[in-house]
């Protein structure tokens, strides 16, 4: 099923320079870019992102780390994109992560890990729309 998904790389990501290391990983994998962009977020911008995770004890300090410094933030599209871009990520804790996977290889924390993926069609539908209007996709 064509799909679309969600990514960023999250502030950790690109402060360490590795912008280049995971659009080239997203390519060699036949996703397909659809929207990218540079942006900083607010706290409050983080908050609304993450209003799912309101409720967990790490929710204040990811959105101090996720409103640390930029993101790119990007629309992601290939058969089933969800699932085949969360298996290149990783599992949410590098230390789980399979071997190969961008976590695994370059998080250095369970919070600072790198990336982050969509979970599923409804939330991937709700991110893409948060960051990036009509005009910003092709
Ligand atoms: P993401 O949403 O960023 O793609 O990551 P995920 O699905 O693998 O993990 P999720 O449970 O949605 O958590 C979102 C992000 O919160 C940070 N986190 N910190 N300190 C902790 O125990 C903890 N747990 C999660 C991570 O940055 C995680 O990616
Ligand atoms: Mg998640």
């Amino acid at each position: 099923m064509l799909q679309q998904t969600f990514a960023i790389v999250k502030p950790d990501g690109v402060a360490r320079g590795l912008i280049g290391e995971v659009l080239i990983r997203i390519e060699r994998n036949q996703l397909k870019i659809k929207a990218l962009k540079l942006i900083h977020m607010t706290q409050s911008q983080v908050q609304g992102f993450y209003a799912v995770h309101k409720e967990r004890p790490f929710f204040s300090s990811l959105c101090a780390f996720m409103s640390s410094g930029p993101c790119v933030v990007m629309i992601l599209e290939g058969e089933n994109a969800i699932a085949r871009w969360r298996e290149m990520m990783g599992a949410t804790n590098y230390k789980d992560a399979a071997a190969g996977t961008i976590r695994r290889d370059f998080a250095t924390d369970i919070e600072k890990n790198v990336v982050h993926g969509s979970d599923a069609p409804e939330t991937a539908a709700f991110e893409t729309g948060y960051f990036f209007n009509a005009l910003e996709r092709v």
